[in-house]
């Protein structure tokens, strides 16, 4: 196993972007903000979150900004990607808020990369509505007449994926609904709402637009075809449906078929070109024929009826999450991207990687970084073309369903005095920044 004294990991190219990821729902706590989220009425709810906790004041970084920024400038990263809370921004003075921070990295040299929605949808919108998409150009264009003076790079969304799938089919996170395939407009109004803030943001003059997908390499649990067809479909659901409309300007399988509205000219909306690509990246899922029974995958009850099922990936390393360790499957997972959408890919950018563990003296976050870090490496060798890498958390922070019990951060958090303690990885990550100048 990699710890501090591990071999020197290869070098990446020049100009590469080296960063940390947060959302606002995570850290920011909700102070001075006046309308709630899907995440604050899914949280009052007893039962929805493990440990019965919520982010109203999560990290406090609404007030403790300057202090993160200082921690990033010690880092020495050259970006920090952030998010832009909708309902923040449609609160009195919310835009002061990020304009304050945008101010705070410029001048400590860290370039502002944020993502216009990380989940929190004010609780007054609804994805199954398509008018929420146009309401999201309307944000978006807000926030870049305020900061598109500064920022230079953008994100529109976060993991539609998971926000489609854990929100609103499987009910494990705001705004809490089951709907199972009944969901799949969800789906298309983010993807459409995704296209309508390229337009929004190149209306304002920015040139450096992505998104951040959440993908990852989807194993048959055997060679049986049943297992391979059902992994097949998993593959579609996770990673092609929602890359394929943005890369290629369709739906896989039929998809598109079961989606609301004019589909056709959505797509070309959808479609708009990009000029990277965001990959969050955390582990494979090995998948199988429906064993007929309800499953368990990441905390995620996993109800029978559904075409699959979810099997353990076994002899590898779990992290405190149970979420297998895998590196190489970031490099499998870019270059099967770079096979299957040849010149269509634009530049990757790793937008999310990380893990869960506990403890300041944390050699396995070390180990997982390093080793992801040397995979990513692998696959720029096979010729992907790979600008930037961003580790998945800055701070520990409130992690969803699993409130305070996860913790994904560089930084260490005491959650009752809020003080900020660098951990070994902090100094680690600081050390490889350093060496690859
Ligand atoms: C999300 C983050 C989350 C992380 C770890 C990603 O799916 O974008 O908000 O904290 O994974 O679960």
């Amino acid at each position: 196993m990699a710890t501090d004294a591990g071999d020197p990991l290869p070098r990446f190219p020049a100009g590469f972007l080296w960063g940390v990821s947060t959302s606002a729902h995570q850290i920011e706590g909700a102070a001075e903000l006046r309308g709630p989220s899907v995440w604050d009425v899914f949280t009052a709810e007893p039962g929805r979150v493990k440990d019965g906790s919520t982010a109203a004041v999560a990290c406090d970084h609404y007030h403790r900004y300057p202090e993160d920024v200082a921690l990033l400038a010690g880092l020495g990263v050259n970006a920090y990607r952030f998010s832009v809370s909708w309902p923040r921004v449609a609160s009195p003075g919310g835009l002061d808020f990020y304009d304050r921070l945008v101010d705070e990295l410029c001048a400590a040299g860290v370039r502002p990369v944020p993502t216009l929605f990380h989940w929190d949808l004010p609780a007054h919108l609804d994805w199954l509505d398509r008018d929420t998409a146009a309401r999201f150009a309307d944000h978006v264009a807000a926030v870049a007449g305020r900061l598109g003076d500064r920022v230079t790079k953008w994100i529109t969304l976060n993991e539609p994926a998971e926000h489609t799938l854990l929100g609103h089919a499987l009910g494990a996170h705001a705004p809490g609904r089951r709907l199972l395939f009944d969901a799949l407009p969800v789906a298309h109004h983010q993807l459409l709402a995704h296209g309508l803030a390229v337009r929004a943001l190149r209306a304002a003059g920015a040139r450096d637009i992505g998104i951040a997908n959440s993908h990852g390499p989807t194993w048959p649990a055997s060679a049986d075809p049943d297992d391979v067809a059902a992994a097949g479909f998993y593959d579609t659901l996770l990673n092609r449906l929602f890359a394929e409309p943005v890369l290629l300007g369709g739906y896989p399988d039929g998809l598109g078929e079961l989606m609301p509205g004019d589909v056709a000219a959505d797509l070309r909306v959808i479609a708009e070109p990009l000029d990277w690509y965001g990959v969050n990246y955390y582990a494979p899922t090995r998948v199988g024929a429906p064993l007929g029974t309800r499953g368990e995958f990441g905390g995620v009850t996993i109800p029978a009826e559904l075409p699959f099922s979810v099997r353990e990936i076994e002899d590898r390393p779990l992290t405190d999450f149970g979420w297998p360790v895998v590196p190489e499957g970031l490099t499998e997972l870019l270059c099967g991207f770079r096979d299957r959408y040849g010149d269509r890919l634009p530049p990757v950018v790793i937008t999310e990687n990380g893990c869960s563990y506990e403890g300041l003296d944390d050699q396995e976050r070390i180990a997982y970084l390093d080793a992801h870090l040397r995979a990513l490496h692998a696959a720029l060798e096979a010729g992907v073309d790979v600008r930037g890498y961003f580790v998945w958390s800055l701070l520990d922070n409130f992690e969803w369903a699993e409130g305070y019990a996860r913790r994904f951060g560089l930084v260490h958090v005491d959650f009752d005095t809020l003080e900020r303690t660098p951990k070994a990885s902090y100094r680690w990550f600081r050390d490889v920044l350093r060496a690859q100048g």
